[in-house]
């Protein structure tokens, strides 16, 4: 039919399907048959009817990028919502913008996630419902109900109107709501009442006209609309249209009480798959009854379950019956399936219970990490001021470049100063031995935050062999005493701290102590000035804030952060490091452009199997305009495959300001992952236990 359009709706929370859809959209989920999603069955239905240039959806944002890269659909079939605000507006806003360009056409609203058996007879039953929208009638097809169901709404035939492609089009004299057993009963019985199934067919023209009649903010918002299409304030107008639009369904707000209204009764196998009740009924199952999404199922006298792994697991059951089991990363339900409808209740109440008591969870800082962390921006300030009064002696000047050794805590430092010094090379050496080009040209810098880690004395001792412009930076320890014997000037900085929360003194008393050198390093006014705000911000004082509810999403996960080489690659390492140590848990990192000729080839069966892990990019506005390219296209694949991820951006206008407040806003966010994890973020036995191995079988430093 050449003026037939059809609108995909793609809304809703699918709270009965939990846990599943904690993870995707219900649309997303694998029931639509021969392994197909439901919105890709949605789509492949409907498309010899109308054509792919013909099918559009409407959703949000993120939903919408999700549906493009599932579909294929090009931008421009993508209508999109600035939020959900239930069906109503959404069908007005495709009735807008199609109606403009096709006044005559007419539209198939079908949602999303629905399941129907006999294709065939569903595009017969849309081309009667589009004769009789010609008419004028608003259409929607009635499922002939096979079971007195309380779960659905009813339509209510009236006088038959006229027949067309086999099918009979009634008058719709009423909606009515889910009803009681005894009215479902005698609903069954009548004949004429109808499940609604959510699929209705109107002229774009006669929508809008009952929109006008039954939903005056809508309509009103609609008119204003129409000034904007196509202009740059479209964005602006439609998101203040949304918030004057009323937020209810297209069924209530305006098919209850509209006129010419029709209804087309149909059985074509169709499930609305409200539960997972209605999945087990809909979809194949084995002769024992049992319906299985997962890598394998073995079952031994067990019968009429249903069994869903989102990570294919292997499943064995055991003498059940008439379960559902639903495996997600974060969750898992088992439930009897003739409960299915509480589901929801179940996933409300965990909702809820998720909401973490954060003054308890503060507790488990028995050692004030929280505080060291609110504290970074002074740690930094004041470091400044101290490295700017100390003076070092005139012959370390004239380097051409700087060779830090140091590991872990101490050892980022040598990474941040290379980001905080462009005009020079900044080697970190994270090793027992220096480069061998290292000469007299090189400062070398000693840093570690105890003075002790053998890694970094040996390489130290290892670097003074080849350059005398040395010097050291420790709170105390070996790499004091060593720098006093030789006459190397040492940095002394507070003791007290973990190394990796004493950054702040390692690079920032580095960096005012190098300006003494003619290395003055532009733009740190303005990282305090970012840093100083965001230490409120993110503070214990203000809860929640975003990098506890970052933490919330990264809790159960396995982060995966990604930063661009030479700018936030670094940072992402720091992340990475400061979530092991501090939230003691594993998580990873790597570098763009990099990562893009290795790492994504992982993503192949990263869904199924690994779908713990969570990405995360870190970026700033200085990245290359290749790399901002690559990361679009991670992204599209990334939805494409349905694995989330996060987008952080830094703050600030320059560059360090914001390396510098996205390696914060980590910080922040491992500290609070410990909490939720349950563990104080200060010890890390591990490494103290590894330490104390090694010096059980000392090296001899001055000799070895
Ligand atoms: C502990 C930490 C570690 C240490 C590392 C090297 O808080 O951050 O990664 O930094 O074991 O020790 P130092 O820094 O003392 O040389």
């Amino acid at each position: 039919m050449k003026n037939l359009y059809a609108v995909i709706l793609a809304g809703g929370k699918g709270e009965r399907l939990w846990p599943a859809t904690l993870e995707r959209p219900k649309p997303f989920l694998p029931f639509g048959g021969g392994g197909r999603t439901l919105i890709r069955a949605t789509f492949e239905r409907v498309l010899p009817l109308v054509g792919r240039e013909k099918v559009y959806a409407v959703a949000t944002r993120e939903l919408s990028e999700l549906i493009g890269a599932e579909l294929g659909l090009p931008w421009e079939q993508l209508i999109v919502e600035p939020f959900g605000k239930n069906t109503a507006p959404a069908v007005g806003l495709a009735a807008l913008l199609l109606g403009a360009r096709d006044p005559e056409g007419i539209m198939c609203m079908l949602p999303a996630d629905h399941r129907i058996e006999d294709e065939d007879a569903f595009r017969r039953a849309l081309s009667a419902a589009a004769m009789a929208a010609e008419k004028g009638y608003l259409v929607t097809l009635g499922i002939r109900p096979t079971y007195p169901a309380t779960g659905y709404g009813y339509i209510e035939g009236g006088e038959p109107l006229f027949e067309t492609e086999g099918l009979t089009v009634y008058r719709a004299v009423g909606f009515v709501e889910k009803p009681n057993q005894e009215t479902a009963e005698n609903y069954l019985s009548q004949g004429n009442f109808f499940w609604n199934s959510g699929i209705f067919i109107w002229k774009f023209s006669r929508i809008l006209e009952e929109i006008g009649r039954h939903l005056p903010g809508l309509a009103a918002a609609i008119s204003r609309l129409r000034a904007h299409m196509g202009k740059d304030s479209w964005e602006e107008a439609l998101r203040a249209a949304y918030a004057e639009a009323e937020e209810t369904s297209i069924d209530y707000g305006v098919m209850e009480k509209a006129d010419r209204i029709a209804t087309i009764p149909v059985s074509f196998g169709w499930s609305d798959l409200g539960d997972w009740h209605a999945i087990w009924e809909a979809v194949q199952k084995d002769h024992a009854g049992n319906a299985s999404f997962s890598s394998e199922l073995l079952s031994k006298d067990s019968g009429s379950n249903l069994v869903f792994s989102l990570a294919r697991k292997r499943v064995g059951l055991l003498g059940v019956s008439d379960l559902a089991v639903v495996d997600a990363p974060g969750a898992l339900l088992v439930a009897r399936r003739d409960r299915a409808q509480e589901v929801r209740e179940i996933a409300r109440a965990l909702a809820a219970r998720e909401e973490p008591d954060w003054p308890r969870l503060y507790r488990l800082d028995t050692r004030g990490m929280l505080d060291v962390v609110e504290r970074f921006p002074e740690q930094c300030r004041e470091s400044l001021e101290r490295g700017r009064a100390m003076e070092l002696p005139g012959e370390l000047s004239g380097f051409e470049r700087i060779l830090l050794v140091g590991m872990g805590g101490s050892g980022i430092t040598g990474d941040l100063l290379s980001l905080a010094l462009p005009g020079v090379e900044v080697i970190t050496a994270r090793d027992y031995r220096v480069p061998e080009f290292v000469g007299e040209e090189t400062l070398l810098i000693g840093a570690s935050y105890s003075g002790n880690t053998e890694e970094t004395l040996i390489a130290f001792l290892d670097g003074l062999k080849r350059t005398r412009k040395a010097i050291g930076i420790s709170s105390g320890g070996e790499l004091e005493k060593l720098c006093r014997e030789r006459g190397i000037p040492w940095v002394e900085i507070p003791a007290g701290f973990q190394p990796r929360a004493a950054l702040g003194f390692l690079l920032f008393t580095l960096l005012g102590a190098l300006e003494g050198l003619g290395h003055r390093t532009e733009g740190l006014g303005e990282v305090f000035s970012v840093l100083t705000p965001m230490a409120r911000e993110l503070s214990p004082g203000n809860s929640p804030n975003r990098a506890q509810e970052l933490a919330r999403r990264l809790h159960g996960k396995i982060p995966v952060v990604y930063g661009a080489a030479g700018a936030t690659g670094p940072i992402a390492f720091r992340w990475r490091t400061q979530i092991n140590e501090n939230a003691k848990q594993p998580a990873f990192s790597a570098e763009l452009p990099e990562l893009c000729h290795n790492e994504i080839v992982g993503y192949e069966l990263a869904g199924d199997f690994f779908p713990m892990f969570l990405r995360i990019f870190l970026r700033t506005s200085y990245d290359h305009p290749r790399v901002v390219l690559r990361v679009e296209v991670l992204k599209e694949v990334l939805r494409r495959r349905a694995l989330g991820f996060v987008e952080l951006h830094g703050e600030g206008e320059s560059r360090l300001a914001q390396i510098i407040s996205l390696l914060y806003l980590g910080d922040w966010v491992s500290v609070y992952l410990a909490l939720l994890n349950g563990v104080d973020p200060t010890p890390v036995r591990p490494i103290a236990e590894l330490k104390k191995r090694l010096a059980s079988e000392p090296w001899d430093l001055r000799g070895g």
